[in-house]
């Protein structure tokens, strides 16, 4: 309030902008800029910033101070140079792919992601954007996927929800050696376990709901790459619009501070949980890297440093799963995942129901699977949940 005295003015202006001048001081805490616009320092500032001339906050469907800080802190967290967070996973995802693709273009997604992205993939051919479902924790299979056209590689690592693995250094090598970027949603690992930019991807991607936030109370996502990359991301995700909360980035942030020492926790949980499941004889099989005879734990273990706490596992008799799940009472029914509370659901039904059941069958999707996401309570209380609902069936 410059340019007259605010004793003198009205009620309504006194209403809006007594005491809004805001003192100097450091808080320790990251502030919450809840704001929309930013205030222009005058006419030439503004014209600068507007015209792209200048790089600063305007408006925060763009850049937002508590925002950055969550970008910052991926960007170094990921090993890449720049991130851009998004209001959710799948907000990032689409932002990050439609930023790379245009219209006759092609794309090659292993058959195992995350159902809302394997259905946004499905999508993309309305606007002319070809994609080929294959299996990519064979690399021949990639190699043969690739034509004219090929514009990128996208997998997660562990797949959700199978837990399979695909060895990022040989597909990077390989869709670099033919012109594609390699985009790895990295949402079940954390940088804690696994950084992928450091194995040859060029984008990786979070639903930061889940791990990285951790505490089941909020929606978030992010993408991280080079500044190149980043800035033509911001561009494409300024007009779809899809900018996160500073709110949520405060609280994603501040979940973050305690991601090394809760992804341990998960990891040792869900170490003695799969272990546990091994030796049922209700369960067929455990999918889960850090058990040694997974497929893959040889790859686990050069390219991640810890198994996070995602185990999928198989029950015998497909119709014993619903008796199962209702007979839960610590572990809770529900879908999405890296919470504290350990959830449980049922892919086939619930996460992957998108997929069509002779396709979710083909790429290991059964019906007999659970996946569980292993919180932070007592290991023994967790096993002593599931024991008893395994009795029930
Ligand atoms: C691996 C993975 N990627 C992306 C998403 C989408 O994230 P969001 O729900 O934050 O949009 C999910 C959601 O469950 C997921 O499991």
């Amino acid at each position: 309030m410059v340019f007259m005295d605010l004793k003198r003015a009205g009620f309504s202006t006194r209403a809006i902008h007594a005491g809004d001048k805001i003192q100097e001081a450091e808080p320790v805490a990251i502030p919450i800029y809840q704001t929309a616009p930013f205030r222009f320092k005058d006419a030439a500032h503004g014209a600068r910033l507007m015209g792209g001339k200048e790089e600063g906050y305007v408006y925060s469907r763009g850049l937002n101070p508590t925002t950055e800080v969550f970008e910052k802190r991926m960007a170094d967290l990921e090993g890449g140079e720049a991130a851009m967070a998004q209001a959710s996973g799948m907000a990032a995802i689409s932002a990050a792919v439609l930023t790379e693709v245009k219209s006759g273009d092609h794309i090659i997604a292993d058959e195992v992601i995350y159902g809302s992205t394997y259905d946004l993939f499905v999508d993309l051919k309305k606007f002319g954007v070809d994609v080929s479902f294959v299996d990519t924790s064979d690399i021949v299979n990639v190699e043969n996927a690739f034509r004219p056209g090929t514009r990128l590689v996208f997998f997660e690592t562990p797949a959700n929800p199978t837990m399979k693995l695909s060895d990022i250094k040989a597909i990077s090598d390989v869709a670099h050696e033919r012109g594609a970027k390699v985009f790895i949603d990295n949402t079940f690992m954390t940088p804690y376990f696994q950084q992928p930019i450091m194995h040859g991807a060029d984008v990786v991607i979070h639903s930061a709901t889940k791990y990285l936030n951790g505490h089941g109370d909020t929606i978030g996502g992010i993408i991280v790459g080079t500044s190149e990359f980043i800035k033509q991301a911001r561009h494409t995700a300024k007009n779809i619009g899809g900018a996160i909360s500073p709110f949520n980035s405060w609280l994603i942030v501040r979940g973050m501070k305690t991601l090394a020492v809760r992804m341990d926790r998960h990891n040792e949980n869900a170490m003695a949980v799969a272990k546990y499941l091994q030796r049922h004889d209700k369960v067929s099989a455990v999918l889960y890297p850090g058990l040694w005879d997974h497929p893959q734990h040889d790859l686990a273990k050069e390219q991640m440093s810890g198994y996070g706490g995602m185990v999928a596992f198989l029950l015998r008799d497909a119709e014993g799963v619903p008796a199962f799940l209702n007979s839960l009472h610590l572990c809770t029914l529900a879908v999405s995942l890296g919470d504290v509370e350990t959830l449980i659901q049922h892919p086939a039904t619930m996460t992957h129901s998108v997929v069509p059941r002779e396709k979710r069958i083909k790429y290991g999707i059964a019906d007999e699977l659970v996946r569980l996401s292993v919180g932070l309570e007592d290991a023994d209380d967790i096993i002593s949940d599931i024991e008893q609902a395994l009795d029930s069936i």
